[in-house]
């Protein structure tokens, strides 16, 4: 899959494609990546990239010219093409599966107040939400859109770890516990130590349950109606 990022700021963006598990997946040829600086596209010599609001306002707005030209130069115009805002749809899991059927990305991180809508209006086939909350990087909210997009692809991480996560099948997830056996006086649960598969599967889904009761009562509702439609466990 291949991602193309416009940014004012390449260098979180670079370093995030540069760590850990996706720089890996780099290196494997799983992803590709761009990352184009919207400056150098800039007109003028202070390499100006944002202005005030028609209008009024507070705040500034990333300028239509050099996002357009930086759009263009990556054939935006031919490929899916996302902004992330507050002001989007919501990014649900039913949305990553929508996202992972293209092959490429483009993803414009804004910021100031926002982008000029007639580049919205030209060249963006999505306007997406990574939760209600404002940030002020438009680089984390595309961030997090290609995070937990990359992580689906075949051989980035196993089938076995996905199938194990929160959301899956609509409960969080269990608790973990390495070595040491004892950590400031507090031990591992004592069925994880028995080697005992059906009672460790069983404990897990238990904790699953609980947690999933006490931290996402919503979710907790929706899995209950599903696996037990008269309302019983
Ligand atoms: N940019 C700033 N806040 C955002 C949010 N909540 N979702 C997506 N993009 C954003």
């Amino acid at each position: 899959m291949r991602f193309t990022l416009l940014t004012l700021f390449p260098e979180p963006i670079d370093a995030y494609f540069a760590s850990s598990i996706m720089a890996r997946a780099v290196q494997k040829g799983l992803v590709q990546y761009r990352c184009v600086n919207i400056r150098d596209f800039a007109l003028d010599t202070h390499r100006t990239c944002d202005d005030a609001p028609y209008g009024g306002g507070a705040g500034m707005v990333l300028k239509a010219e050099p996002l357009a030209a930086a759009l263009d130069s990556v054939g935006a115009a031919g490929l899916h093409t996302i902004y992330p805002t507050p002001a989007g749809r919501s990014l649900t899991t039913a949305l990553v599966e929508q996202l992972g059927a293209h092959e490429e990305l483009v993803l414009i991180c804004g910021r100031y107040e926002g982008i000029d809508q007639r580049v919205i209006d030209l060249y963006v086939d999505d306007e997406i939400s990574i939760g209600d909350y404002v940030l002020s990087s438009g680089e984390l909210a595309a961030l997090v859109i290609v995070d937990v997009l990359y992580r689906h692809l075949d051989g980035v991480i196993t089938r076995e770890s996905l199938q194990e996560e929160s959301f899956q099948d609509g409960l969080l997830e269990y608790p973990h516990y390495t070595r040491p056996e004892v950590f400031r006086s507090r031990g591992v649960p004592e069925v994880l130590l028995s080697g005992h598969h059906e009672r460790i599967r069983e404990w897990r889904t238990q904790q699953r349950i609980d947690k999933t009761r006490r931290a996402r009562p919503d979710l907790y509702e929706a899995w209950l109606s599903r696996s037990a439609p008269d309302g019983k466990e």
